[in-house]
């Protein structure tokens, strides 16, 4: 029998940024051969792992052609993008200009030098307002911030190409929250600005941040606050890779969610925090900011079918480690 194609070498597109620099730090820890493609260079990836890396931007179409030419990548794992879904309604030229733009680039790029596999970071953002939770790849796809419409926008690009060419397969996941740092303390959650509740929770307690703010109490939950699923990102490095696995035997052009199936409110997320720190919060509820859905829960389901994953952490691993990143910062 033929045996399979080894996949080696990866170009991490937006590697530098939180979810891919575990991904690249993941991939050398297997064996394989990422390089990192971003328009910004971490210095912190570059201390945890000497990875080689392409200073680039998706949006000139040369800096990824040039990047395909030269890597003749395996696979492309594309993590690069804007990513915060309030402000996507504000500035939606400039998430179409990354999330598109860059997108429909990558895509012409990898036609034009035969790169034939990706795996796509996709979000719960598609979904909307889902009608029930926990959300199965099923559910209506209705985005209600530019955002998710960009994701989804690409998604569709995917089936497209794939449609017309049988040699191109694919795996969009669609991540919930990602959450928690790397095991070794060395890496860990950094947005810039940071709107994610987790580091912001800490930092609060921490004393880099003044207060908390809490958009919106009146929500349809328990407590008012919405709800979440935290996904640890090392549970995600690890859906990549038997990503990767399972495209190296055949599996093409699917479509994943990625969470724990279990939900938080907001406060409940304050309340383990103080738990796990032993500090307070200082807490101020202002309005709801549009585009935020009430409750986000996943079914994964279908990821444990396909990709014979299951997320390993719980929500005290998540908020532990993220603690001991938090605090080695400055
Ligand atoms: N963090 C989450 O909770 C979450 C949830 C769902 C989906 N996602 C998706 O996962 C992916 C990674 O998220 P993250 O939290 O690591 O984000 P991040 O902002 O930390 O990383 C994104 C990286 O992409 C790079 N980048 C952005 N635009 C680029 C461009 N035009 N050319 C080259 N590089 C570019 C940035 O420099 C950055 O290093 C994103 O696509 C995001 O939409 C994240």
């Amino acid at each position: 029998m033929a045996s399979r194609p080894k996949i080696k070498r990866v170009l991490v597109v937006g590697g530098s940024g939180y979810i891919g620099s575990h991904m690249t730090v993941l991939l050398k820890h297997k064996g394989y051969e990422p390089v990192v493609f971003d328009r910004v260079i971490s210095k912190t990836l570059q201390k945890v792992s000497n990875v080689s890396t392409i200073k680039g931007d998706l949006r000139r179409y040369q800096d990824i052609q040039g990047a395909l030419q030269k890597i003749q990548p395996d696979v492309v794992m594309y993590f690069a993008g804007l990513i915060v879904a309030p402000e996507s309604n504000i500035k939606p030229h400039d998430y179409l200009d990354h999330n598109v733009l860059g997108a429909v680039n990558l895509l012409k790029a990898m036609h034009e030098t035969g790169v034939k596999k990706i795996i796509f970071s996709s979000t719960a953002a598609v979904y909307g307002n889902p009608p029930k939770v926990p959300i199965t790849e099923e559910a209506p796809l209705k985005p209600i911030n530019t955002y998710g419409h960009t994701k989804l926008m690409f998604e569709q690009m995917l089936e497209r190409v794939a449609l017309s060419d049988p040699e191109f397969s694919y795996v969009a996941l669609r991540y919930f929250n990602a959450a928690g740092a790397h095991h070794s303390g060395l890496l860990g959650e950094r947005h810039n600005p940071e709107t994610h509740l987790i580091p912001n929770v800490l930092r609060t307690i921490k004393g880099s941040l003044k207060e908390l703010i809490v958009y919106g109490d009146d929500y349809p939950t328990k407590d008012g606050t919405c709800i979440r699923d935290y996904v640890h990102v090392e549970d995600l490095t690890e859906a990549h890779w038997l990503a990767i696995q399972a495209l190296r035997k055949g599996l093409s052009n699917q479509i994943i969610n990625l969470g724990t199936g279990k939900g938080y409110s907001a406060r409940e997320i304050i309340t383990m925090a103080e738990k796990v720190t032993g500090g307070k919060v200082n807490l101020k509820v202002s309005s709801r900011r549009p585009g935020d859905p009430a409750v986000l829960v996943a079914s994964y389901k279908k990821a444990q079918k396909l990709l014979g994953w299951q997320p390993q952490r719980s929500l005290t691993q998540i908020i532990e480690s993220a603690w001991a990143w938090e605090k080695g910062l400055s």
